[in-house]
């Protein structure tokens, strides 16, 4: 057997072995054969994991782990053990008063030294402090050689188990093994947080205005772009309307606009009668749409066509639902009209399930989807939703792992959160936090990730 230091132990999870390290917090593959090849003996040496290599604890900088916040008077951190589709389950770590000054002084740049003589405690105790911190079932902490260089991943991830995949009702599949969300659609109870519970879109993230779109919300941003491109005249219909935000804004953008809804939940339908007196809501689906042909002078769908059918290939998926659509489009647009459809997917890779939600939604592949609408006799212009809107993808949001933090102590103490893109400019929380993240639009935050969406529109 390799010879560990002390501390280190080989760790079975999710499947895989890894080298732990309980005093650093910090962790390696472990090969299947136990053989230690000489790369990860230099990366044992280096981690202080091999015997004769322990480092010295006193040099080495704590370095917070992203998904550890200090609220309140407790230290707040997700448990690795833990992990479900639904988010992970958070902890409370009550700490003593010398130990919460301690947390606040690990900034990633002190060493373990420089805080035990900055609040005055003995390295022993400081040590044995932090060795609760690390702990797997904790891993709030780790102690590193050094401070994290930027665009470390290591602080953000957890050595945990991995997220279980949604769990799936046969019912959302037909007999062929194609998607089949009629059903699902109809029996949606309500429409309230059902975009912050079960689904979030980019236009319910964006719902508030944000930064990335010049202060503006997202519907409003696309009732603007709608404008200019000279679509927003005649009759309009939305397809898939959802909570109504994006109507609202669009209709913002060009008041008396005669805006038809065309939608297949009757809760979220009626919602959006509420929100939008001067449209017009029907129940109805995309793939048979309830209006004459060439009566329609702009239809627009955002993030709806992944809902619609897809069928298994021998590769991956046919996005058929989304080709009965493009038909359908065809037939009630007016000579000379204008159609948008955006949703998350590829160019050119193959179409995939998503996994984590609760209902089987399949990427679009768009360069199929352009080239259908092109058979079909309608021009086909595909573009990067971010390019499209003019979104400032550098601008900040909310990193999903902090909203997920906020969210389950929220939960855990009578209140809530919708799923917002927030920005330091429009958080507002009753009470002080000290660990939350900021990424940028590109990254990963409360609502999809925007760098996969594309839209197909007729230019
Ligand atoms: C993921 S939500 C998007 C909502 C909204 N457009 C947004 O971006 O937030 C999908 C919307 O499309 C509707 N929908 C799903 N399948 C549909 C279909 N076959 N025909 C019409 N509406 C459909 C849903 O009820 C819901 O309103």
């Amino acid at each position: 057997m390799f010879p560990l230091a002390n501390g280190v132990e080989i760790l079975r999870v999710g499947g895989r072995r890894f080298a732990w390290n309980a005093h650093t917090g910090r962790h390696l593959p472990w090969p299947s054969d136990d053989v230690v090849s000489p790369a990860l003996l230099h990366r044992m040496a280096d981690e202080g994991m091999a015997r004769g290599t322990e480092l010295d604890p006193a040099s080495l900088v704590p370095c917070r782990q992203w998904l550890a916040m200090w609220i309140g008077d407790v230290l707040w951190h997700a448990d690795p053990r833990s992990t479900t589709p639904g988010g992970r389950a958070w902890r409370a770590l009550p700490l003593a008063g010398w130990e919460a000054a301690a947390w606040a002084h690990a900034n990633d740049a002190r060493t373990t030294g420089d805080i035990a003589r900055a609040i005055g405690r003995p390295i022993d105790e400081l040590l044995s402090f932090f060795s609760r911190l690390t702990a797997f079932p904790v891993q709030a902490l780790q102690l590193r050689r050094g401070h994290p260089r930027r665009g470390d991943e290591g602080l953000r991830r957890q050595l945990a188990e991995p997220v279980a995949t949604a769990s799936r009702d046969p019912s959302m599949y037909d007999g062929g093994g194609a998607t089949a969300l009629a059903d699902w659609h109809h029996a949606i109870p309500q429409a309230h947080r059902h975009f912050d519970d079960v689904e979030t879109t980019v236009a319910h993230a964006l719902e508030r205005p944000h930064p990335g779109l010049g202060g503006r919300p997202y519907g409003e941003a696309l009732g603007r772009l709608f404008a200019r491109r000279g679509w927003l005249s005649g009759r309009v219909v939305e397809v898939g309307a959802g909570s109504g935000a994006v109507a609202e804004g669009v209709c913002r953008a060009a008041p008396r606009l005669d805006y038809t809804r065309v939608d297949l939940s009757p809760a979220l339908l009626a919602a959006q009668d509420a929100r939008l007196p001067g449209t017009l809501g029907l129940l109805g689906s995309a793939t048979t749409l309830p209006l004459p042909d060439a009566s329609v002078d702009f239809l627009f769908a955002n993030e709806v066509i992944a809902d619609l059918a897809s069928s298994p290939t021998a590769t991956g998926w046919d996005n058929t639902g989304a080709q009965d659509f493009l038909a359908e489009i065809r037939r009630v647009l007016r000579p000379g009209g204008h159609y948008w459809l955006s949703e998350f997917g590829t160019i050119d890779d193959e179409a995939e399930e998503a996994t984590a939600l609760g209902h089987p939604e399949v990427s679009i592949q768009f360069a199929d989807l352009a080239a259908h609408a092109a058979s079909l006799g309608l021009a086909a212009r595909l573009e990067p939703l971010a390019d499209a809107l003019g979104l400032d993808l550098a601008a900040p949001q909310l990193w999903r792992g902090s909203y997920e933090g906020l969210r389950a102590y929220l939960r855990a103490t009578g209140g809530d959160i919708e799923a917002r893109a927030w920005h330091p400019g429009n958080l507002e929380l009753p009470f002080p936090v000290d660990g939350l993240h900021w990424v940028t639009l590109a990254d990963r935050g409360p609502g999809p990730l925007v760098t996969r969406f594309y839209v197909l529109s007729s230019g």
